[in-house]
C-alpha cells in the first residue's frame, strides 16, 4: 500500500465507471443515506494505523490517536480495537474516548486552556497524563489533585521556539504562539514541581504544529526536548515518557505528495531510542484524512457574463470548513467519470463568499443531480461542522469491506432547537 496517495485505489476504486468505497457503490450510499454524506474506509484508517506502528516498530513508544482530527467514536473504536490510545483536548473528547471503550490508562489529555472541570473528570477517570502547559494550570492540577486526593501524573509540555513550515493557523511550536512552557521557565516549573504534594511529573511534550513535510524541524524540537529530559532528570524527576506530539502530513494534491512516514522514522528512532523512555506519538490527520470522503450532491450550475461557471453542491463550510479557513486543497471527483472537463467554482449553499471547495478547478463536466465526491475528508472536517445557517450536520457511513454501517444519524430540525426548548 502506499500510504501517500490521496486517491488509493485500494479504498476508493472506480468499478466499471462508478467510485466505490471498499465493496460499497458510493452512488448506492447517497441514495440510501442521502447527501451530504461522510463515508469513511475502515480498512483506509486501520491501514495507516498499523503502516505508522510498522515505521516505528524498532522504538519502544504508544501511539495516541489524536482524537480532535476526527472524534466519531466508532472511528476511536475501530483503531482502539487495533491497540491505538487517545489524545483528547477537553472534558468532551476525554467522554467520547470513554465512550468508545478506550481505557483511561491509555487516554492523554493536552490544551492550553484545561478548565478544572476537564482537569477533576481527568484524574477521576484515571488517564495517564495532563500535559501542563503553564505554571498557573501546574498549579491547579496540584490544588484539585491534594483535595480529592487523587493522583496526578502529568507532562510539560515545552514550547520549542520552532517554527515549523505550515499554514500559519496551524503551527504550534513557536514563542509567538499560546502553546506549551516556555524553555526559559523551566528552572521555575522544576521547582515548583518539587513543592508539590499532588503532581508526579512523569513525561515531557511537545507538539510543533500539524501537516509538517520537513523532518529538519521535528529534529530541531526533539534535540530541543531532549536537554529538557537531561535537565529534568538531573533535578530528580523520573521521566518515563517522551511526547513528540503529531504533524505528520498527508497528501491532498497529488502534485504535492507528502513525505512517507518513514523518512520521518528514519531520523527519530536514532534519536529518540536514546532516551530510555517509551516515545508518545499523537497522529491524527496521517491516520484520518485520507480514509473519508464527502458526497454531495450538484444542485445548480450557472454562469455569469464574465463566463465565470459555478457548480453549486448541497455541502458547504459547514460540512467542511478547511478552504474557507486554510485555504487548503481537496480533490474533488464525480462519482461517474466523464469524458468531458471544465473550468468552474464548486461552492455550498451557506450565505458566505468564503464557501467554496475549490476555485477555477478543472474538475469534470458535471451536470446538475450528479454525485460528486470531495477527498481527504477524514481530518478536521466533520469535526469541525456546524449549525450555521441552520444546517443540519451530515450523517456519517463506515464501510468495511461489502458492509456498510451508518456511524452517525444526520441532525434533524427538532435537533436545532431542543436546547431552547424548556
Ligand atoms: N497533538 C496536539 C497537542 C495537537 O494540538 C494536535 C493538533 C495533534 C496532536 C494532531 O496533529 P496532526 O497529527 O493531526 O497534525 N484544523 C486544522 C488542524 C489543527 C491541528 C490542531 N492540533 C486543519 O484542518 O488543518
Amino acid at each position: 500500500m502506499d500510504t501517500r496517495d490521496v486517491f488509493d485505489t485500494s479504498y476508493f476504486p472506480y468499478c466499471n465507471g462508478a467510485l466505490f468505497c471498499e465493496g460499497v457503490s458510493l452512488e448506492k450510499l447517497a441514495d440510501e443515506y442521502k447527501t451530504p454524506l461522510y463515508v469513511t474506509s475502515r480498512n483506509s484508517l486501520v491501514g495507516q494505523y498499523r503502516a505508522f506502528e510498522q515505521a516505528f516498530s524498532e522504538l519502544d513508544h504508544f501511539t495516541c490517536f489524536s482524537v480532535k482530527a476526527n472524534f466519531n467514536i466508532h472511528v476511536i473504536k475501530a483503531l482502539a480495537d487495533e491497540g491505538c490510545g487517545c489524545d483528547v483536548n477537553s472534558g468532551g473528547e476525554l467522554y467520547r474516548a470513554l465512550q468508545a471503550g478506550v481505557s483511561p490508562e491509555k487516554i492523554i489529555m493536552a490544551g492550553v486552556g484545561k478548565t478544572a472541570s476537564d482537569i477533576e473528570y481527568a484524574l477521576r477517570t484515571g488517564i495517564l497524563m495532563l500535559k501542563a502547559e503553564s505554571l498557573s494550570e501546574l498549579r491547579l492540577i496540584n490544588e484539585i489533585a491534594v483535595r480529592s486526593g487523587l493522583a496526578a501524573r502529568v507532562g510539560i509540555r515545552v514550547n520549542p521556539n520552532v517554527t515549523a513550515e505550515t499554514h500559519p493557523y496551524i503551527t504550534t511550536g513557536d514563542s509567538k504562539e499560546k502553546f506549551g512552557i516556555d524553555e526559559t521557565d523551566l528552572g521555575e516549573v522544576f521547582t515548583l514541581l518539587r513543592g508539590m504534594n499532588g503532581v508526579e511529573l512523569t513525561a515531557i511534550d511537545m507538539h510543533i504544529g500539524s501537516q509538517i513535510f520537513d523532518r529538519d524541524f521535528y529534529q530541531a524540537a526533539a534535540e530541543k526536548l531532549l536537554d529538557v529530559l537531561a535537565a529534568a532528570r538531573s533535578a530528580g524527576f523520573d521521566i518515563r515518557y517522551f511526547d513528540i506530539g503529531g504533524g505528520f502530513p498527508v497528501t491532498y494534491e497529488p502534485q504535492k505528495p507528502a513525505p512517507p512516514v518513514e523518512y520521518f522514522a528514519s531520523i527519530l528512532v536514532p534519536l529518540l531510542e536514546k532516551t530510555g523512555t517509551t516515545v508518545i506519538f499523537e497522529p491524527g490527520r496521517f491516520i484520518a484524512a485520507n480514509s473519508t470522503v464527502l458526497l454531495t450532491r450538484v444542485i445548480y450550475r450557472k454562469h455569469n457574463h464574465t463566463g465565470k461557471e459555478f457548480v453549486i453542491v448541497d455541502a458547504g463550510m459547514t460540512e467542511l470548513i478547511r478552504p474557507a479557513l486554510y485555504q487548503s486543497h481537496h480533490e474533488i471527483v464525480p462519482l461517474r467519470q466523464h469524458g468531458s472537463t471544465m473550468v468552474a467554482d464548486i461552492v455550498g449553499p451557506v450565505c458566505e463568499s468564503g464557501d467554496f471547495f475549490a476555485r477555477a478547478r478543472t474538475i469534470d463536466a458535471v451536470n446538475e443531480g450528479e454525485l460528486l465526491a470531495i477527498f481527504s475528508a477524514g481530518a478536521y472536517c466533520s469535526v469541525m461542522s456546524s449549525n450555521y445557517n441552520g444546517r443540519l450536520r451530515p450523517a456519517e457511513v463506515m464501510v468495511d469491506g461489502e458492509r456498510a454501517t451508518l456511524i452517525r444519524k444526520r441532525d434533524t430540525y427538532e435537533q436545532l432547537v431542543q436546547n431552547e426548548m424548556f
